[in-house]
């Protein structure tokens, strides 16, 4: 099957090859239709009236993509001090802003109480807490909760066992409860790990959470105060899939899931979602030049212009599933049978995108697109051997606009 953004991936990459300078050997790019596509199939799948699907900026923070993800009137999710600024750059109302570092100093917050009024800040633990009462007037005040649940997120990216650095654990039911009596908490907050298939695991944890939620506002009552938690922060976590005539069958799913399970979501709660690597991941392509091509044995290395530096899960952890597309004076090669390793530009031995796949036969010139490069890859760019950053390019295929959103730079120098 043609991955959809087969045909717009050709034309933008045929597009900018007047501007093209000899440093462009590679360029990325972001689909606007396809993140919309993304964005409207999210919010379909939740159909929730008081709900804040805050993108996590951390799977994708270019400037220019956060600038429309908050022009289309999406919340962000910053994971840093810094990324609190990008949303704010981003002219992202406060309200929309969640503030989920795990390890903020009192400068940043009391940074984000003055210039952000109304920016959810989760605090990672009950110790963490105190640190943000003082500004209890200005910011909402949310507590992460560890559901010390399973999840099938690879290890790397769990982040729900008993040991995790993230949140205060369930266990810990009493001291929760009391700190909500205590002080002016209104948020949970839940993210169970990244990368899921299942999302059994992630509905588990929110379960929990929701019954914690309503253990407390009882015991809220039943002290008399009129304080409540009133919104649920579910975090992000699921796998990319791609859309199937504008719905995305696994988030409508998991949404599906949990209405069905927890119907009071829907009702009682304002609800917030960060999910990163879903929204962004097929919403960006990219293209590098193949500089040259040796013969090994019965295979064939192309050295590629993004490696490591660009796709450093990739490299290090292990394959994302980029759909390659060569091409040849700009048009698609067919499909062919040689083994294929594909070589980054870094100086080190671990530098492939994959190894072994099956590829037409390659030369010197060619051009290589990879469809899939949208989440953790601008956003995880490598200083190891100090490459500069290829510009990014925004698309509008359906307008037949394509314009440069940052030049090729170098963030190092
Ligand atoms: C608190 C929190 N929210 C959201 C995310 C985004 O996760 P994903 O990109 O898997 O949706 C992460 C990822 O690390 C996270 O730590």
């Amino acid at each position: 099957m043609k991955h959809p953004l087969y045909e717009e991936a050709l034309w933008a990459a045929n597009q900018t090859r007047k501007g093209r300078g000899p440093e462009d050997s590679a360029l990325l790019f972001v689909s606007w239709n396809a993140l919309d596509a993304q964005l409207d199939a999210l919010q379909l799948a939740w159909g929730h009236s008081r709900i804040n699907h805050a993108v996590a900026i951390k799977s994708q923070p270019h400037p220019s993509i956060l600038r429309y993800i908050v022009s289309r009137g999406f919340g962000l999710e910053a994971a840093t001090i810094e990324e609190v600024w990008l949303a704010r750059a981003a002219g992202c109302p406060s309200e929309c802003i969640v503030f989920d570092s795990p390890v903020k100093r009192v400068h940043e917050i009391a940074d984000c109480a003055q210039n952000n009024p109304g920016l959810l800040v989760n605090a990672n633990s009950i110790e963490e807490l105190k640190r943000l009462l003082p500004f209890a007037g200005e910011l909402r005040i949310g507590l992460r909760i560890n559901p010390m649940v399973e999840t099938d997120a690879p290890s790397v990216y769990q982040v729900s066992g008993d040991e995790s650095k993230f949140g205060e654990a369930i266990a810990n039911r009493e001291g929760i409860i009391e700190a909500i009596l205590a002080h002016p908490i209104e948020a949970l907050h839940v993210h169970s790990g990244s990368s899921m298939k299942d999302f059994e695991g992630a509905i588990r944890a929110i379960v929990r959470i929701y019954r914690l939620a309503i253990e407390a506002n009882a015991a809220l009552a039943d002290h008399g105060m009129d304080r409540r938690i009133t919104t649920l922060d579910l975090g992000g976590g699921l796998l990319p899939e791609l859309l199937e005539n504008g719905r995305a069958p696994k988030m409508d799913a998991y949404a599906a899931r949990l209405r069905s399970e927890l119907p009071e979501l829907w009702t009682d709660f304002d609800l917030v979602t960060e999910f990163g690597q879903w929204t962004h991941f097929h919403s960006g392509y990219a293209l590098s030049d193949v500089e040259y091509v040796l013969e090994r044995g019965s295979r064939q290395v192309a050295y590629l212009h993004l490696g490591a530096d660009f796709l450093l899960r990739d490299a290090y952890v292990r394959p994302r599933g980029i759909a390659w597309l060569p091409t040849r004076s700009g048009v698609a090669l067919p499909s062919g049978t040689v083994p294929t390793d594909l070589a980054g530009p870094l100086c080190f031995a671990g530098d492939y995108l994959e190894k072994g796949i099956e590829l037409p036969a390659l030369q010197e010139g060619d051009e290589m697109l990879l469809l899939g490069t949208g989440s953790n890859a601008y956003a995880l760019w490598s200083r190891h051997t100090s490459r500069t950053i290829p510009a990014m390019y925004g698309v509008d295929f359906k307008q037949g606009r394509v314009e440069e959103l940052s030049p090729r730079f170098n963030p190092f120098l």
